[in-house]
């Protein structure tokens, strides 16, 4: 058994951890990081190169014998492997979250998002929307290297049909679409197109991780970080709980092999400790620290308001048999393009049916990129959370339970609903059963938010209400839902967090 002494612990990788990583370090601070996901830039990168979307190796799966992606193909594995995309599966949900050094930033599209201000205030009421919109959200478009694709390459490319017909489509059935930001640059992506780079985005490399082109953490916030000289990051570094010691916190470790299997216990004190483990992994410390740390001064409302930020992930059979172009009197615009059988992983542009009060939505228009025409339109919903849903810990299981029910999510399917016989009136088509079950996934969740809310589990910038030293800046600040893809909003949320927790805590050192 081990045991370390050190002054600053981050507990997670993603977004959060990596804000409060850099600016920590460079303000002068020492930072320790733990990931319980590989750093897969070790060692030259050995455990790479990541899977693609049609041929999943071991290294695209949190330790399973087989792929977890909600459609595509499913491997089998003959090994299990702390591989890049986890899925936590509950009663009447599934959460995927990326896993290794950068979390999320290493599976997701990329898609840098800001959500509506009018939204934000709402969810936000005690925080100073022009400071984020005029100091934040700039800020982390910066460091994120956020760009956008430019109009020429969207509009031409064979890459980008698929956003170009489900914005058309849209535009028919009378709906708004946007073109949305990204971190994934568009300068490397035309070098793929080209031929002059090896393909990432258009190699259908994406929710397994990106081998090229996306600019996710360990080449930003993180890569800044090292450079300071003052972080170390411990991968395979999973921690169990925590507890309150005299000069701080005591943290329990379990250091784990690519196998999953524990090889080692650490015990790590620190002074001050940033809880960044994502709304589902800060949720689930905070949890079973309460039950085996005893630590039971938090606020009653640790768990709660979290939700799914809405997510339905639909789609429509764009049906081109020759029967149905003539049962449907449809045009050869409607129905013999289809998507493309090339097709980009990174989404860019999406549905905003936001100002639509009864059915209030952002719908990304989805890449299926299965190297064919599968005459599939793919869509991620994303709706308002009015009624959230709750964590809780069950020591029977030594895990967490998500109680996600209908009153949570019947209006997001609702309006999926809506969405879908809107656009098949105006274009034709069939809601895609092939893909779900009558052809809504409710149950499906890439945004998992909330668990310990900002103003309510923390204070109103991420001290942990009842403990002294001990921070959120992750998922878990935003209450169940943001009304985009939320990256963006909890990387501008660690930046205004970790400016006053800089400034006031640490003025004393
Ligand atoms: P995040 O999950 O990023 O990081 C937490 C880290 O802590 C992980 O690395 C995890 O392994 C680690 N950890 C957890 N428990 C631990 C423990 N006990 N000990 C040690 N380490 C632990 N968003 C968006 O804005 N645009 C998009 O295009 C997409 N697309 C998308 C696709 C897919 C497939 C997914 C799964 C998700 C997205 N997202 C997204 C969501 C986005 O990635 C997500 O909201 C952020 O990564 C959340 O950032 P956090 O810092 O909160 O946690």
């Amino acid at each position: 058994h081990m045991e370390e002494n050190i002054e600053n612990l981050v507990i997670g990788s993603g977004y959060g951890g990596a804000v409060a990583a850099l600016r920590l370090t460079q303000a002068g601070k020492k930072v320790v990081m733990l990931e319980m996901g590989l750093d897969w830039e070790k060692d030259d990168g050995k455990h790479k190169p990541f899977s693609d979307l049609i041929t999943p190796k071991n290294n695209s799966t949190w330790l399973k014998k087989s792929s977890q992606a909600p459609m595509m193909n499913i491997a089998h594995f003959n090994r299990k492997f702390t591989g890049v995309l986890d899925r936590l599966d509950f009663e009447n949900i599934k959460v995927y979250a990326g896993r290794g050094v950068g979390g999320g930033s290493l599976v997701n599209g990329g898609m840098a998002v800001q959500p509506k201000k009018a939204y934000f205030q709402e969810i936000f009421p005690d925080l100073n929307v022009d400071k984020f919109w005029n100091t934040y959200f700039p800020l982390a478009q910066k460091e994120l290297d956020v760009n956008e694709i430019p109009d020429d390459y969207y509009e031409q490319s064979p890459y980008y049909k698929f956003a170009r017909v489900g914005e058309s489509e849209a535009h028919k059935a009378g709906f708004e679409t946007v073109r949305v930001p990204n971190v994934y640059s568009f300068e490397y992506m035309k070098k793929e197109e080209a031929g002059e780079v090896p393909k990432s985005a258009l190699g259908k490399e994406v929710i397994y991780g990106n081998n090229h082109g996306k600019q996710s953490l360990e080449k930003t916030y993180l890569k800044k970080a090292l450079k300071t000289g003052l972080l170390i990051i411990q991968d395979l570094h999973r921690v169990d709980y925590v507890e309150e010691t005299k000069n701080g916190y005591a943290v329990y470790v379990d250091i784990i092999d690519t196998a999953g299997l524990v090889i080692a216990k650490k015990t790590i004190n620190c002074k001050k400790l940033f809880l960044n483990a994502g709304s589902m992994g800060t949720t689930k410390l905070l949890l079973t620290s309460m039950h085996k740390g005893k630590m039971t001064n938090f606020d009653a409302s640790v768990g709660s308001n979290w939700g799914n930020n809405g997510n339905v992930m639909t789609g429509r059979n764009m049906v081109n048999t020759l029967f149905n172009r003539v049962e449907n009197d449809a045009t050869d615009a409607n129905f013999s393009t289809g998507t493309g059988s090339k097709q980009s992983t990174i989404p860019v542009s999406g549905v905003d049916n936001w100002e639509d009060k009864k059915h209030a939505f952002f719908a990304e228009i989805s890449p299926l990129p299965m190297g064919l025409e599968v005459y599939t339109a793919l869509y991620l919903i994303i709706n308002k959370v009015p009624v959230p849903g709750r964590i809780s810990y069950d020591p029977s299981l030594d895990d967490i339970r998500v109680h996600w029910e209908e009153k949570n999510f019947k209006h997001t399917v609702k309006n999926a609903k809506y969405f879908i016989k809107k656009m098949n009136k105006a274009n034709g088509g069939t809601p895609s059963g092939l893909l779900w079950k009558g052809g809504y996934g409710p149950d499906i969740c890439y945004h998992p938010l909330g668990g310990a809310v900002i103003g309510k589990t923390t204070d109103l910038f991420g001290r942990v209400k009842g403990y002294k030293n001990l921070y959120i800046t992750d998922g878990a600040l935003v209450p169940a839902s943001i009304g985009v893809n939320p990256f963006l909003t909890i990387t501008a949320l660690a930046e205004y967090c970790m400016e006053e927790i800089i400034k006031t805590d640490f003025s004393e050192d």
